[in-house]
């Protein structure tokens, strides 16, 4: 089946960023939020982020305003009615997406793909909250997704060859490149990612190293983009904590257990960039 028409199911940070990627590659976007507050949110962080792909010289004006035109937006799940593929991007909590993939089961064509960007969770335990497992995979992008190139797409055991080909083909459009992995906790990057943030907010909370020395280091040393404290920052401090506890509740290996100082910053609601304080403080990003 050739997609043509995507639905985003919520319309935050990830998902607005997703719905960008795709009304910009050419598709009709529906994104749907609870209430009109967030959607109205949402919209604009699309808007605002295609204009500062204009200011930097990267779009066009006239691009701009046909890529807006792509997007629309929705209360609720019955928008989807006419979607070829759904991509779930709501709160990281299991009883939310199962509520969301048994609705879009009912409200969606018999042949529309589902996909979840579940960082973590379990994309075979959403399948199975509906009737057609086969037709459902994780399409993960990462953040933020207009700017990163890899998509892991998770194939469940229960995923059919098709819906895989299918979920590759759209991914390769955005102009992503694709890993594929099994439906495991945290699939291959969060695996690999979550401990090493977790250690670098116990270097720090230890005393060992303060959150610049430690942010240059891996920066300077490693040649990375940010470093670990910053990009916990970017992350969000509550998703990084809810991956690393999904990831111990189905180890239980100790390299996963959240410290109990992004416990405490994510009950305090510092959840970086999102809410304007982490483990810095992001003045501008919160306005
Ligand atoms: N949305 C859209 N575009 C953005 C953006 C955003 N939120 N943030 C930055 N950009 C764009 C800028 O417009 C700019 O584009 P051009 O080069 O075309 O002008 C480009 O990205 C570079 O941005 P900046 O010059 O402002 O800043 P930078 O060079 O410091 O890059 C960064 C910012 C892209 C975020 C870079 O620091 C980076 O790559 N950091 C690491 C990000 C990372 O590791 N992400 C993965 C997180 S893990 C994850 O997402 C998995 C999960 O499940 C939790």
């Amino acid at each position: 089946m050739a997609i043509k028409h995507v639905g985003i199911v919520g319309c935050g940070q990830m998902g607005a960023g997703i719905a960008e990627v795709c009304a910009r590659a050419g598709y009709t976007v529906v994104v749907s939020e609870v209430d009109e507050a967030l959607l109205k949110r949402g919209l604009a962080s699309i808007e605002s982020s295609l204009a500062r792909a204009v200011s930097r010289g990267k779009m066009a004006e006239a691009d701009k305003a046909m890529t807006l035109k792509r997007v629309s937006g929705v209360i609720g799940l019955e928008g989807f009615r006419d979607c070829d593929l759904v991509i779930e991007v709501v709160v990281e909590n299991m009883a939310e997406k199962k509520k969301v993939f048994a609705t879009l089961d009912g409200v969606c064509r018999k042949d529309a793909i589902l996909a979840s960007n579940t960082s973590c969770l379990s994309v075979t335990e959403m399948a199975v909250a509906t009737g057609r497992p086969d037709k459902v995979l994780g399409i993960h992008f990462f953040n933020p997704a207009p700017v990163m190139k890899p998509v892991e797409l998770v194939r469940t055991i229960l995923t059919g060859a098709e819906t895989l080909a299918t979920a590759r083909e759209f991914a390769q459009s955005l102009g992503k490149s694709v890993v594929v992995s099994p439906d495991t906790p945290g699939f291959i990057v969060n695996r690999l990612l979550t401990p090493y943030l977790l250690d670098a907010v116990r270097l720090m909370d230890s005393g060992t190293a303060s959150r610049e020395d430690i942010d240059q280091a891996v920066t300077l040393g490693l040649n990375h983009p940010m470093g670990p404290l910053a990009l916990a920052g970017l992350i969000g401090l509550d998703t990084l904590y809810s991956i690393a506890s999904a990831l111990y509740e189905e180890f239980k290996d100790p390299r996963y257990v959240a410290p109990p100082l992004l416990r405490r910053m994510v009950l305090a609601r510092w959840l970086g960039r999102k809410t304007g304080k982490g483990f810095y403080d992001y003045p501008k990003d919160k306005a």
